[in-house]
């Protein structure tokens, strides 16, 4: 049967921009222009590819990104909706200069209030690093979830839940079982605390276990975040060494209430460290009677291999501390961390999570459990594997055509890419500035160093300084907000900017 023409868009193998985007760039709009009208259904993936003339996996591909846009609905063995809440024609009027005067429906000034227009809340500008591409998430599946949840539970999620102070039941047992399936992760839920993102975690842990002038081992460069935090609890921040492996082992002897690392993959470098250093790490710790922090906080973007084991998968003293976090792997603003305790640091830690607030938000973490244990989470970390890795390849790609005079080790993974310059720092320095005049947000690798004058935070109390040159200059790239066709044209002037 010939498919309606509403769906037979014009593609165009002979335009830079994929298959893929045209075809959800098509259907977008004529979904914003009513001309696919709200509920109605689309032809399953097979027929559109027949019809179309293009592989079946590009029209799935464009159906998964509108469904993480929320302008389609999958609805079980029905098959692809567009969303019944999109009024397309009525908010398009509302676009309209010189529309007619008709009000606007309730639905669609809800759409219109967009809140980038109502808001002024704002988009990463390339290549700002660290940031997911919010658009791929699965907004309506999570809105069902959340309105599911909210009618099974009636008002008991609204009320204060002092009696969880480490977090909703439901979420740390969906944790512990992810956990244990995709970091070797082996405890029980009790263990785990949620916390208001990672960071939460590392500002509670470094009032837990740290006094004044208690010695942090920390990587240097690093997350300045996890500085911050040990450094207001008063602890002298001793930094240690990254090279292109990652993280340098400290002497076994080092003193230390605290060694701080992200060894699936160093902040900011990228670099996943080895199992003989891991072993290192572990064997330090366990000598100065040290807890060792394991920020594993965007280990799931390893894209030509699964992740490697977590530090704590290794560890048989019971030193590790492990922290992950949704902001990467799902949205930032879900403020959804956790840790994993060791037992005798359970119950203190709850009664300083109850100082601080009850709970966090009950309904994101209900939904989150039920996300996480209807196999939801997990696609969409397939989706965004396969989205990143193709943006990296893009970003790679680009960088070699338009001849950009910095080195990128491999790293195959992470969403962000240290390039590397071969000049000296004020180079990098004159660079950064012109970027940043031009529109970049790309930050100096030496931002995130202690020991550099242009560190985000440069009153550190630092103990001991490396005798060795820190590193090498460069700046810090995060890809994976940016569709391969920004990617390219960002690139393009970039490439422009740096060879003035
Ligand atoms: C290494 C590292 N750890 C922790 C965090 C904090 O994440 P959260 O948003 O969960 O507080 C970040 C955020 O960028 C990070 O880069």
């Amino acid at each position: 049967m010939a498919r309606q023409p509403v769906f037979a868009i014009p593609l165009n193998r002979d335009l830079s921009t994929s298959l893929q985007d045209q075809l959800s760039d098509g259907l977008k709009e004529r979904i914003r222009d009513g001309i696919i009208p709200a509920g109605s259904p689309l032809p399953s993936s097979r027929e559109l590819a027949r019809d179309l003339g293009v592989s079946r996996n590009t029209v799935v591909n464009a159906y998964d990104r509108l469904l993480g846009e929320g302008y389609l609905e999958s609805r079980p063995r029905s098959g692809v909706f567009v969303n019944a809440a999109i009024s397309g024609s009525a908010g398009n009027t509302l676009c309209r200069a010189g529309a007619t005067k008709r009000l606007p429906t309730r639905t669609a000034r809800r759409n219109f209030r967009t809140p980038t227009n109502d808001m002024k809340l704002v988009e990463p500008q390339p290549f700002r690093p660290c940031q997911p591409d919010v658009r791929l998430f699965p907004l309506s599946r999570w809105n069902s979830i959340r309105g599911r949840i909210l009618r099974s539970s009636g008002t008991l999620l609204l009320n204060y839940q002092s009696r969880h102070p480490l977090g909703l039941p439901l979420l740390r047992q969906a944790l512990a079982s992810y956990l244990s399936e995709s970091r070797g992760v082996r405890c029980r839920w009790e263990q785990i605390a949620i916390t208001c993102g990672s960071q939460q975690a590392l500002f509670l842990l470094g009032q837990l276990l740290l006094k004044l002038d208690d010695k942090v081992l920390i990587e240097d460069p690093g997350y300045v975040g996890a500085r911050q935090a040990f450094e207001l609890a008063g602890a002298k921040l001793i930094p240690m060494m990254v090279d292109e492996h990652g993280v340098v082992p400290p002497e076994k002897s080092a003193p230390a209430k605290i060694i701080y690392t992200t060894p699936s993959r160093q902040f900011p470098t990228g670099a996943s460290l080895p199992v003989a250093r891991r072993l290192q790490m572990l064997a330090a710790a366990r000598t100065a009677n040290a807890w060792l922090l394991e920020d594993d906080y965007d280990s799931e973007f390893r894209y030509s291999r699964p992740p490697l084991p977590s530090l704590h998968s290794l560890d048989s003293a019971g030193r590790v501390i492990y922290l992950g976090s949704m902001s990467k792997v799902l949205f930032p603003s879900l403020r959804i961390g956790y840790v994993v305790l060791p037992d005798e640091l359970i119950s203190r830690f709850e009664s300083l999570r109850l100082i601080v607030e009850d709970h966090g938000p009950l309904i994101d973490q209900a939904t989150l459990a039920e996300f996480i244990d209807s196999g939801s989470f997990y696609s969409h970390i397939r989706r965004c594997r396969k989205a990143y890795a193709s943006r990296l390849e893009a970003f790679l790609a680009a960088m070699h055509r338009h001849k950009v005079p910095l080195d990128f080790p491999f790293t195959d993974g992470g969403m962000n890419q240290t390039g590397y310059l071969n000049g000296e720092q004020v180079t990098a320095e004159r660079i950064s500035s012109r970027l940043l005049a031009a529109g970049f947000d790309v930050p100096l690798l030496s931002r995130y160093s202690m020991q550099s004058p242009n560190s985000m935070q440069s009153s550190y109390s630092i103990l001991y300084r490396h005798d060795v040159p820190v590193h090498r200059s460069g700046l810090v790239f995060g890809f994976t907000a940016f569709e391969p066709r920004t990617i390219q044209s960002a690139v393009a002037r970039l490439a422009a900017v740096m060879h003035e």
